[in-house]
């Protein structure tokens, strides 16, 4: 921005405004026709300035404007971001003068005979406006300059921290409305999964049945030297289909949410289903389970469907964070009978997690896996259902070592607003 020959000039000022102090009882007229002047420029400049701008620029932009403003005078301006970049700091010095670069915390323009500082009000806390000097007194007329001009500063940095807070939402919504769009993607998969795996049900119980028959054909012909070794064969041929079988019906019935109602649920066999959902992706990552489980303990009430659902997250989690040389699981449970609670500890020797990821890990799309690989709604999940069950849920974790994950559920006699409605 240059200077314009038609603003009010330093040299247009009266001679008691200039280069001194208003006398003692006298004040400068803020209404006068100087100062009315004085305003527009500063207005004109508010209204140049852009606001789809970083901070950095807007502050140089303004101090440029004022500076061409202001010949006489040096002008700087302090912006703190506010995202802990640290201020943004610019001066601009009357021409011909040699630039001093020493800061100090209260000036900017140290040697100088005079300068002020304008605390400005733009939503961050150190924010500061500096008018100097070189050799004598900053006159009132600029000192009222240097007001305003402060005014317009903050005004305009608010409007750029708005901006960008508003560009930041826009960006998540965008984020959020991509990820909702795979979750709707993934969500038809599953049921596409599920009419496939019921389609399985008819062929299995075949082989089941027809495996059977045949064993039972060969068992009644016996004694045949050589028939061992083939009805071993198809023992296993009917022992493997009633097991994809038995796999495909839980998966079913746990795909399908609204069938899941309020019961007595043995921990240890929801853990044990939701292993053999895992089966394949531990099994993959050569990842061998330490299983502490314990029959004997207490049920909780709750919703067996969901339960398992937090144990394939959990279980999920750790296959992934042990995709190195394998690694360990290990599942272990007890109850705490003086809080009537039971615990389940699922430990892994996987990555661990970075402390400044702990904060957020339970938060919804908070991922580190690569794109497609994770929506970051595992744990989110997890925290839904342990929260609706009347539990808790808490990790440790040390990067490089492994995680652990504690999660206490009441037992079911301490929660009888989970029961299912009598009758
Ligand atoms: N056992 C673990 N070891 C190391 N990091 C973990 C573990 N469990 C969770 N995390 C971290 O927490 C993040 C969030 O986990 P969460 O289960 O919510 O999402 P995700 O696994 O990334 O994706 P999704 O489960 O939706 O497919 C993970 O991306 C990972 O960084
Ligand atoms: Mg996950």
């Amino acid at each position: 921005m240059s200077g314009d020959s038609e603003e009010p000039s330093e040299a247009a000022l009266p001679a008691d405004a200039r280069g001194s102090e208003p006398q003692s009882g006298r004040r400068r007229n803020p209404n006068s026709p100087l100062a009315q002047s004085w305003r527009d420029v500063l207005l004109r400049l508010s209204l140049s300035l852009a606001i789809d701008v970083e901070l950095e620029q807007l502050t140089r932009d303004f101090a440029e404007g004022l500076a061409s403003l202001l010949p006489n005078a040096a002008v700087g301006a302090c912006v703190v971001s506010g995202n802990g970049s640290g201020p943004v700091v610019v001066s601009r010095l009357p021409t011909g003068m040699a630039p001093d670069l020493r800061r100090d915390p209260t000036r900017l323009f140290p040697g100088f005979h005079d300068e002020r500082i304008f605390e400005l009000e733009d939503g961050a806390v150190g924010s500061t406006l500096h008018l100097a000097s070189p050799l004598q007194a900053l006159s009132p007329l600029q000192v009222q300059i240097g007001t305003q001009a402060a005014l317009v500063l903050a005004a305009a940095a608010r409007r750029v921290r708005l901006y960008i807070r508003a560009e930041e939402s826009a960006r998540s919504i965008r984020k959020l409305q991509a990820q909702v769009i795979q979750n709707e993607k993934l969500a038809s998969l599953g049921q596409i999964v599920a009419g496939v795996v019921h389609e399985l049900n008819n062929p299995l119980t075949s082989i089941i049945a027809y495996s059977d028959y045949l064993k039972r054909k060969v068992n009644a012909r016996a004694p045949y030297a050589d028939c061992e070794d083939d009805l071993e064969r198809l023992r296993r041929i009917g022992e493997a289909a009633a097991r994809i079988l038995n796999f495909s019906r839980d998966l079913v019935a746990y795909a399908r949410p609204s069938a899941d109602v309020p019961g007595t649920v043995q921990v240890h066999e929801v853990v044990e289903k939701a292993l053999v959902f895992c089966e394949h992706e531990l099994k993959g990552a050569k990842i061998s389970i330490q299983r502490e489980l314990d029959p004997g303990l207490p049920p909780v009430r709750g919703m067996a469907g969901q339960l398992t659902q937090v144990f394939v997250n959990l279980f999920t989690n750790a296959a992934h964070a042990m995709t190195g040389e394998g690694g360990e699981l290990r599942i272990a449970m007890h109850t705490n009978a003086a809080q009537h609670t039971l615990t389940v500890e699922v430990a892994d020797s996987g990555v661990g997690i970075d402390e400044q990821d702990m904060p957020q890990i339970f938060e919804p799309f908070f991922t580190t896996k690569g794109e497609g690989r994770g929506t970051g709604l595992g744990l989110s999940i997890v925290r839904g259902i342990v929260d609706a069950h009347g539990g808790t849920i808490h990790a440790t974790s040390s990067p490089g070592e492994g995680t652990l994950f504690s999660l206490t559920l009441p037992l079911a006699a301490m929660v009888p607003s989970l029961l299912p409605p009598a009758g």
